[in-house]
């Protein structure tokens, strides 16, 4: 049965009858909208390679769940975990049992929906990167089942894998004209890496079918600056030059690298984060009004501004970058190691924290510092992005009130806030004091808020592109990237160290300070 006739509204290519009637190139709205009742429920078969990893565990797994809750999953998709262990279904379904428990949302209340949910998953054991691997038949078998439905490949190993796992695929003759394939960041650790990756899989799977996934563009917040900006023409009005002074994006985590170190120390904080998850946000907090809510619109704004990112040379890199590692310290009262402790090396050049200073060179932006800050065991775990407006030009108040800033608070406490100053009632005369705007999303929506990766999941069955990235944006953000990382290896920004629990070094506050600006807050 074909997809058509299964759902009246995906077609085998992946485009929604909304986005064809509106001629568009891929769905438009649909990623950002929820289908939650059961006519609009999928039937596919989703295979997940890399399913006895901790991203699969505690990510993809649970979010297949909640969304078969809500109903958007038919009792006959399935979802294929494939990995080298050699587990039959039966053994993986208590794996999956025991991680729905602990990492989803509702699984502790509805036991009963979790047995039913374990009914859609499979197990194959496979090296998916190994054409020549016994594994195959079983799982060929498996798809050949519902040969005409959207099947998707989910590759959630080692980026060096990405091609060598594409071309298994191909040659066993899996990829059908509704087949889409899903990777995991990062694409690459620099641009000629995230090139060969990219020309790579794009031997088997045209553009529109391949997925790279960035969790950040699937939280409600990440999405709400989209809102925030487009649909509040008050907002848009002073969102340049004229009216902002600077803008600073953090991402602070309390967590340091754990059982990561491995992957983590040949990443760093500039590729784990900043590559993808903050040049995201920043350029959908820069970018022009897409002509209309599409992915090829969308992306085309972003790029845009990945491509207007200042280049950094020699004397950028030791003028306007910041990095360091974290060293003992404590959290919340206890004592944590060292990054070399978390890591068990005597050594390593892997920054955990850092601060760049970047400017956007278009029109909108021109003078406009963007400060992007991002670091593990930080003092505690906050994302968020700060408008900070410019000042009255002339003051007429005795004491000149504190800039205007509109803080977009991404993770925890969702929300949004806007303070102005306001005339303190408490004081003789008139006094001036900071008041807060503050819509908390918790409150205004009372709503459970899904997990990022549910939204991506079921925006690849439907094959919304949108909350995607496309290849030119990640190779955009690669090449600006990639001074700096040449630039660090040749040490003309040395390491710096911080205690764990800190805000990072002092050298991240003298970056704004040199421009007359502080952090709106120490992490
Ligand atoms: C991942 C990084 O992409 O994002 C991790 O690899 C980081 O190092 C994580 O901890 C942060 O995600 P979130 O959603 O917790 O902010």
């Amino acid at each position: 049965m074909s997809q058509r006739q299964i759902h009246g509204k995906i077609h085998p290519e992946g485009k929604s009858q909304m986005a064809e009637n509106a001629g568009q190139d891929t769905t438009a709205h649909a990623a950002i909208s929820r289908v939650t009742d059961e006519s609009h429920s999928l039937s596919f078969d989703y295979v997940i390679i890399g399913a006895t990893g901790d991203l699969t565990m505690r990510k993809l797994l649970p979010a297949f769940y909640e969304r078969f809750r809500l109903g958007e999953i038919a009792p006959d998709t399935r979802i294929i975990g494939v990995a080298r262990s050699t587990l039959s279904t039966e053994t993986y379904r208590e794996r999956a049992r025991e991680a729905l428990v602990e990492f989803a949302f509702s699984a502790s209340q509805d036991r009963d929906g979790v047995t039913t949910f374990l009914d859609l998953v499979h197990y194959v054991s496979l090296d998916a990167s190994d054409r020549a691997a016994s594994g195959w038949s079983p799982l060929e078998a498996l798809l050949a089942t519902h040969a005409d439905r959207v099947r998707v490949f989910y590759v959630a190993t080692a980026p060096k894998l990405y091609v060598l796992t594409a071309d298994a695929i191909a040659a066993h003759g899996l990829i059908t004209e509704a087949t889409r394939i899903v990777l995991e960041k990062p694409i690459g650790t620099d641009l000629a890496s995230a090139k060969a990756i990219n020309d790579g899989v794009g031997r088997h799977f045209r553009e529109e079918q391949i997925f790279r996934i960035d969790h950040y563009l699937g939280k409600q917040t990440v999405q709400n600056i989209l809102a925030l900006r487009f649909a509040n023409p008050i907002l848009e009005r002073v969102w340049n030059a004229d009216s902002i002074a600077q803008v600073q994006i953090t991402a602070a985590e309390t967590v340091g690298v754990g059982k990561r170190g491995p992957y983590y120390d040949t990443a760093g904080a500039l590729r784990d984060m900043v590559q993808n998850h903050l040049l995201q946000i920043l350029s959908l907090v820069a970018m022009e009004p897409p002509t209309a809510l599409s992915a090829t619109d969308l992306r085309d704004e972003k790029l845009k501004i990945l491509r207007a990112l200042k280049p950094m040379d020699p004397d950028t890199i030791a003028r306007d970058t910041v990095r360091a590692q974290y060293v003992a310290g404590e959290i919340g009262g206890k004592p944590v190691d060292g990054y070399l402790d978390d890591l068990g090396a005597a050594t390593s050049n892997t920054e955990t924290f850092l601060a760049i200073r970047a400017e956007v060179r278009t029109t909108r932006w021109a003078g406009v510092p963007f400060y992007l800050r991002t670091g593990k065991r930080m003092a505690r775990k906050e994302s968020e992005v700060v408008i900070e407006f410019r000042p009255q030009p002339w003051a007429i108040f005795s004491e000149p009130p504190k800039p205007d800033r509109l803080v977009i608070r991404i993770q925890p406490d969702e929300g949004v806030s806007l303070s102005l100053a306001s005339k303190d009632p408490r004081a003789a005369g008139f006094g001036l004091h900071e008041a807060v705007l503050d819509v908390s999303y918790a409150k205004a929506f009372g709503t459970r808020y899904p997990d990022s990766y549910e939204d991506l999941l079921m925006a690849v069955v439907r094959g919304d592109q949108v909350l995607f990235i496309r290849r030119d944006e990640v190779q955009a953000s690669w090449r600006w990237i990639e001074p700096i990382l040449d630039g660090w290896a040749d040490n003309i920004r040395p390491m710096e160290t911080y205690p764990a629990g800190s805000c990072g070094p002092s050298s991240s506050d003298d970056l704004l300070r040199d421009d007359g600006f502080s952090w709106k807050e120490k992490i």
